[in-house]
């Protein structure tokens, strides 16, 4: 694993869209695994710049996001594929035709063959995670065992506590996911996390720990061949990793 210490969250955004554009570049027609939450945004807005300013090129791309929240229509302006519509997909040049986020409403079921039938015919090039304070990446929950596949997750507790900031009301933040499995994750040829935050826990397992745990899933990139961990320097400092 791989592990870059940027001195702050420009540079982390910078480094990471220095990644994602050398393999637009190479591979034009690739697809991109994406994520959401806060930590991805400044790339996207990088990106979005590039795209804009420097001609970087989204016509044939393709993407796949981890993750939708059940119950959220595409409209809702919390649901997934909201934040990538606004995000990035509306400031760069690629067809919407050629993204995917799971549908979060309608038939569970349906929704879940649909995301696996997706990642079965897609070779995701690189897979861009962020992770939660409980160590989950896409919305795969701490627990006894991960799964495989796509498939229906109940949020945690501590998650939908630290969710509750994009909603109204504590109430209102969804109580399921669809969300790609771990090993839908790990099937992708790179991974890319930027971590940063109050994550010290996850960071810490993940860059100190020895151990490989369902109990905090982040843990598993130690076992991808081409894995890159990006950690800003305050959170570096915090946990008391020298790199
Ligand atoms: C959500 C998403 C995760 C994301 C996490 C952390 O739970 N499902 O994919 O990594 O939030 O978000 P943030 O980057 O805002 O800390």
């Amino acid at each position: 694993m791989k592990v870059i210490i940027a001195e702050d969250y420009t540079k982390q955004c910078s480094i990471a869209a220095d990644i994602f554009e050398e393999i637009i570049r190479a591979k034009p027609d690739c697809c991109l695994g994406l994520a959401t939450g806060s930590s991805p945004v400044g790339m996207y807005q990088e990106l979005a710049r590039r795209c804009r300013e420097e001609g970087l090129d989204f016509s044939r791309v393709h993407s796949v996001n981890l993750d939708e929240y059940v119950g959220l229509e595409p409209t809702h302006d919390q649901s997934y594929r909201y934040f990538m519509d606004t995000n990035l997909f509306d400031h760069i040049n690629i067809d919407k035709c050629n993204t995917y986020v799971a549908k979060g409403t309608g038939d569970v079921e349906a929704n879940l063959r649909e995301f696996n039938d997706v990642l079965a015919s897609s070779e995701i090039d690189i897979q861009l995670l962020g992770v939660g304070g409980d160590g989950h990446i896409g919305f795969n929950e701490p627990g006894d065992s991960l799964y495989d596949h796509a498939h229906l997750e109940v949020l945690d507790e501590s998650t939908i506590d630290a969710n509750a900031r994009f909603f109204a009301s504590r109430d209102d933040v969804p109580r399921y996911a669809v969300t790609m499995g771990v090993g839908d994750i790990m099937r992708a040829k790179r991974l890319l996390l930027i971590i940063n935050g109050n994550k010290e826990d996850a960071a810490s397992q993940l860059l100190l720990g020895d151990r490989i745990t369902p109990r905090c899933p982040v843990t598993l990139m130690k076992i991808h061949p081409d894995a890159t961990v990006l950690i800003d320097r305050a959170l570096a400092d915090k946990i008391g990793y020298k790199g």
